[in-house]
């Protein structure tokens, strides 16, 4: 969603902060926005659009060329996409300027307070009420003017602030949305949303947990409370490559995410399968085994892609664990005083491990007595932090905004997981030595399925027309119906439901009309010979068919219109093969409709607001 990007040191800012936000367009926003300092006076911009704008506006402009600095992407919540809505918000006072991820909760209470004490707004943001409110507190000392007024906030909060009458100061301040601050070396300093900002420049930083407020000045940095206690924050290095999150030759970031699978699921299982001893190692669980093992029942929560992946977690606990298991989007789970007994077990499964849903879910469980995992790829991030224990998916930076290399990731963690408890209960070392191999082939697989991509191209170029699809599937792979469905309405809008095949009978099937595209996952596995009738219902009203099938089924070929083979596997990793082609699928789809597959319409990466 939005994205913060500050800088103070001896180089020009401008560029630093420009290419930084650059690197964070990925999340989604709708406007963008810079403020420097130079020779003592701030200089401030705003545009919608793309940074791209931005950056023609302060085009040769000298007065933008001071070293302390600071720009934000802004994806609207409170007030309307505008100039005047985007951040940096200054007060009406004393230069002071903020940007901010998040929401702050009683911004109406403290804007008529402040509008009591004579200050007038310009945009209808919260962020603005936050930047009057430090200029209300501030009496010469701008830490200590942010330090109060946070103090008055309820709600999320990540800030960056500096102040003209203070040159050489840059402060900055967390609660429940991420904020990192680089180190570089000669006393340079870059404060930012998102490690990919930073990577380029020094890959140490410190995290800020809740109610941090750092300081940072041309001889240094300090940290405190925003009671002003002196807290002495970790060093950490980022684990992030340059080239993870650079295009190299690819397109787009999702094609490249795509093609980054193979080597995704070997990161995900490299040195957490004992195959020889049919055991699993998951250093991240090992502290709560006993709990594991007598878990009365696991509820994974999460949202979009995420929940897909956890779904199929759900039917692996059961089939290989036998542990009642249950699904449930973070945001429902939350306000429906759900019942926690004895024993139970909450998954939290994300990808950035900051969506505000999943993450109060995740604070509900715990509050309830729930032993709290997750399933989790951004290290060090909130749900990260928040959760007991945990299994990191370890698949990279994910840029694409349609998530794929995370989904095959979590599907992966998860069937990890499911061996892990499988093994304490009642699956024998063979069974899991087996399930291993099969885990264990899956990324030369899935390479395989890639060698197919032209293929799958032309397949989806007969379709692009078409308005409304249906993506059906049964067992293991309704899910990943689901999955196919949302790739393709997020990225090339054209509208697509996925459900269990069995369903499109009870109302669905009034839908198909002639030539209506319908994805059937119809691999081998228990359920194939009934998604081959369901195929039938929909080739006898006129709908066209599309299979994933399993490599050999020739016999399918002759009843539908076109096929899309994956090599053989289990049931239970099924899913980790079936949706590449459903992914392929999406994006050539969008590209072929002219849409920017990275920037898709209204989608932010990372939703952290409720
Ligand atoms: C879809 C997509 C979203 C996310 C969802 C949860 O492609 O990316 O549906 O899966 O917003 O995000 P995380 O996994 O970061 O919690």
């Amino acid at each position: 969603m939005c994205g913060i990007v500050a800088y103070l040191g001896k180089k020009t800012a401008r560029p630093i902060l420009l290419e930084g936000l650059k690197r964070l367009e990925y999340r989604g926003y709708d406007s963008a926005g810079i403020a420097i300092v130079t020779d003592g006076k701030l200089y401030l911009e705003r545009r919608v659009g793309r940074v791209g704008n931005l950056e023609e506006a302060i085009d040769g402009r000298k007065e933008f060329d001071g070293s302390l600095g600071l720009c934000h992407t802004r994806w609207a919540t409170h007030g309307g996409v505008t100039d005047f809505n985007a951040h940096p918000h200054r007060d009406d006072r004393h230069g002071i300027v903020v940007v901010h991820n998040g929401i702050i909760e009683n911004y109406s209470a403290l804007k008529q307070y402040l509008q009591e004490k004579g200050h007038t707004f310009a945009s209808q943001t919260d962020t603005e009420v936050l930047a009057m409110l430090i200029g209300e507190l501030y009496e010469g000392d701008i830490e200590k003017a942010v330090q109060a007024a946070l103090r008055e906030v309820t709600g999320a909060y990540a800030i960056a602030v500096i102040c003209e009458k203070e040159p050489n100061v840059l402060v900055a301040a967390r609660k429940g949305s991420p904020l990192m601050v680089g180190i570089g070396s000669d006393n340079e300093y870059i404060v930012a949303s998102d490690g990919a900002a930073i990577i380029a420049h020094t890959a140490r930083v410190i995290m800020l947990d809740d109610y941090n407020v750092v300081k940072i000045t041309r001889d240094g940095f300090h940290t405190t409370d925003i009671h002003n206690t002196p807290l002495s924050p970790k060093v950490q290095q980022l684990e992030i490559d340059l080239e993870q999150i650079e295009l190299g030759a690819f397109p787009h970031f999702m094609l490249k995410e795509i093609f980054e699978q193979p080597s995704s699921v070997r990161a995900c299982i490299g040195g957490r399968m004992n195959i020889r001893e049919g055991k699993v190692v998951l250093g991240g669980l090992s502290s709560f085994a006993k709990e594991l093992t007598k878990a009365s029942q696991v509820i994974l929560t999460a949202q979009g892609t995420a929940l897909h992946a956890a779904m199929i977690g759900r039917y692996m606990l059961e089939d290989l664990a036998k542990i009642p298991s249950h699904t449930e989007y973070a945001s429902e789970f939350r306000y429906r005083n759900p019942v926690i007994e004895e024993n139970t077990v909450v998954v939290a499964v994300s990808q950035s491990g900051e969506t505000a849903d999943t993450l109060a879910a995740l604070y509900e469980a715990k509050e309830r007595g729930a032993l709290a995992i997750g399933v989790v790829n951004v290290v060090g991030s909130s749900i990260a932090r928040e959760t007991d224990a945990g299994v990191y998916l370890r698949v990279g930076p994910e840029i694409g905004v349609a998530s794929t290399k995370a989904f095959i990731g979590q599907v992966g963690a998860l069937a990890l997981i499911s061996f892990y408890m499988a093994r304490k209960r009642y699956m024998s070392a063979d069974q899991c030595i087996d399930m291993m191999k099969e885990m264990e082939a899956i990324p030369a697989k899935i390479e395989k399925i890639l060698e197919s991509a032209p293929r799958i191209k032309k397949i989806t170029e007969k379709y692009i027309e078409r308005e409304n699809w249906l993506f059906l599937g049964r067992g293991y792979n309704y899910p990943t119906a689901l999955e196919g469905a949302l790739k393709l309405k997020e990225i090339s809008y054209i509208h697509a439901e996925g459900m269990p095949a069995a369903e499109m009978k009870h109302g669905p099937i009034a839908l198909i009309n002639e030539g209506m595209p319908a994805v059937f996952i119809a691999n081998r596995g228990r359920q194939y010979e009934k998604v081959m009738s369901n195929i039938q219902e929909v080739r006898s009203r006129g709908g066209h068919v599309i299979a994933v099938a399993t490599e050999g089924d020739t016999e399918i070929a002759k009843h539908v219109q076109d096929v899309m083979y994956i090599p053989d596997v289990c049931e239970p990793l099924s899913p980790m093969l079936a949706v590449v082609p459903l992914q392929l699928m999406a994006y050539y789809a969008a590209v072929a409709r002219g849409h920017d597959v990275d920037k898709p319409r209204n989608l932010a990466k990372s939703v952290t607001v409720e």
